[in-house]
């Protein structure tokens, strides 16, 4: 009886016009209601029976979701300055405090402004945006390329390799450098990436997320905290080598930029959020985000390409007439590259790869599509619903460039695409990842075919591992080279 007093207590009296949602059970709320490895499914059945605006209840926390075009964009748009905040996540809270607030989980105000601008800006001063960094990728690709051609006359798996060369990316734009292919310390890393994406979000996580109290007891969220300590003994081994060699008037990468901004700002302001903890949860946000969503696309990419070989053909018509054989791609060619621009586009909405975007959470009461929600609620965004709302997309469940194309065969951009999310907490290596989907994709298909190992089972774009990330389940492919 205590305890379900305890729990009654614990729930917030909802206010008038609350948005609807399912009945809840004392202690676990309404969680049963969302499917783990489908939540897409869970909340188009609940939006059936509630509408856009529905609420649930994870534990003891209050959730409204936001379905479709037009509640996202009232809810991270237009009431942006109320929504922008993120909940406490006990996993992160509990586990990783010693390492401070990165950008991804801080809360809406002044840390995570001043360390989101900071970072936006110091990725640009070291080439986004810029020449320097488009060549960086197109050399990057013909390293990718390179280790593509070496599987030729045998089926693989490409995802490692993909992931080493985003991966590259944002590591030269981070600690200056690249890995090579075969660097079996990166390689570990970015398993380590790839298995913290599906526990970060999975069951276990959930359940300490809702219960914290329960943290030590023995369980796979354990591993959880031993993956992102691996990652951070990684970044501490990199952060002393530049300590080592570091000049403060030559800032290499983000690294010593942000050990000169430290420096600065600990003169100026001794309690200043430029911390060494903080140096350590930016840089693995950036590395973490950076990597493993870029590559998915990809992967993504390439899964549809061996599925639907007149589109492949289409694009590298594309690629031939436009580029041709003798020179790489380049970012400007976009403009008259409509159609592979297109299949981009559509790649990156039907493979939808981060579908719930991330956690908002009210900062204070607020009205989304006419309900009130208070302070405190957490907001999750289906980006799925509208990367998917009908109303936008002539065939929302088909892979169909055609939604990025008008009459005359023109890229048109519905302003229902929003798989970077929306508002103030928009992803911040949206202009990064777009040059690197550009490049690496044309690269690859300038120089490659890619096509289904024979008697091998067609691989599924219907059946997906979803964490964080929503990914296909592993393939197989072929290449040949053109
Ligand atoms: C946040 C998508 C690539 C860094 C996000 C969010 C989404 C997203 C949906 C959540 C936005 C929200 O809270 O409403 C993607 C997709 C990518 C991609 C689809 C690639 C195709 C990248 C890259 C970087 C990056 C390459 C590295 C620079 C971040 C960061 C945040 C974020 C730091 C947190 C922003 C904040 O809380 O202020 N991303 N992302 N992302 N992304 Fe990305």
């Amino acid at each position: 009886v205590f305890a379900l007093v305890f729990d009654f207590m614990k729930r917030r009296q909802k206010c008038i016009n609350y948005p609807p949602g399912p009945w809840t059970l004392p202690f676990i709320g309404s969680v049963f209601h969302v499917s783990n490895n489908n939540p897409y499914t869970s909340f188009e059945k609940l939006r059936g029976k509630y509408g856009n605006t529905f609420s649930l209840q994870f534990g003891w926390t209050d959730v409204v979701v936001l379905n479709g075009y037009e509640a996202i964009k009232d809810g991270l748009v237009k009431k942006s300055k109320d929504t922008s905040d993120r909940p406490t996540v006990p996993i992160y809270q509990r586990y990783f405090s010693g390492f401070g607030q990165g950008i991804v989980f801080a809360k809406y105000g002044q840390w995570w402004q001043d360390h989101r601008r900071f970072a936006l800006s110091t990725l640009k001063n070291f080439g986004l945006g810029k020449k320097s960094l488009e060549l960086r990728i197109v050399e990057e690709a013909s390293f990718l390329n390179n280790e593509l051609e070496a599987e030729i006359g045998h089926p693989f798996d490409p995802h490692f390799r993909i992931n080493n060369a985003t991966s590259n990316i944002i590591c030269s734009l981070i600690f200056g450098d690249r890995f090579d292919y075969q660097d079996t310390k990166l390689l570990h890393l970015l398993e380590i990436i790839d298995e913290s994406m599906l526990l970060e979000a999975g069951f276990w996580a959930k359940l300490v997320n809702m219960f914290p109290f329960i943290d030590g007891l023995p369980g796979p969220h354990r591993r959880i905290f031993q993956n992102r300590m691996k990652l951070v003994e990684f970044l501490q081994e990199i952060v002393a080598e530049h300590k080592e060699v570091w000049d403060p008037n030559e800032p290499r990468d983000f690294i010593d930029a942000f050990l000169v901004e430290f420096h600065l700002q600990m003169k100026a302001t001794p309690n200043t959020s430029f911390t060494e903890t903080s140096l350590f949860s930016t840089s693995l946000d950036l590395f973490g985000a950076g990597t493993e969503t870029t590559s998915t696309t990809l992967r993504w990419g390439l899964l549809f390409m061996v599925l639907f070989p007149d589109i492949q053909e289409k694009v590298q018509e594309e690629i031939d007439r436009v580029i041709g054989t003798e020179r790489n791609p380049a970012l400007e060619d976009q403009e008259t590259m409509a159609f592979t621009n297109a299949v981009i586009h559509e790649t990156q909405r039907f493979g939808n790869i981060v579908p719930n975007s991330l956690p908002h959470e009210t900062s204070r009461d607020t009205e989304i599509m006419g309900f009130s929600i208070p302070k405190g609620t957490m907001v999750i965004p289906n980006l799925s619903s509208a990367l998917y709302d009908p109303k936008f997309w002539a065939k929302p469940h088909e892979f169909n460039p055609g939604h990025f194309l008008d009459d005359s065969g023109r890229f048109v951009k519905p302003e229902a695409f929003i798989p970077f999310s929306a508002g103030p907490r928009v992803c911040l290596g949206e202009q990064l990842a777009k040059m690197e989907l550009f490049l690496f994709f044309t690269s690859l298909l300038q120089r490659f075919t890619f096509f289904l190992p024979e008697n091998e089972p067609k691989p599924s774009y219907t059946r997906t591992k979803c964490g964080f990330i929503r990914s296909p389940m592993p393939f197989q492919l072929c290449v040949r080279l053109r």
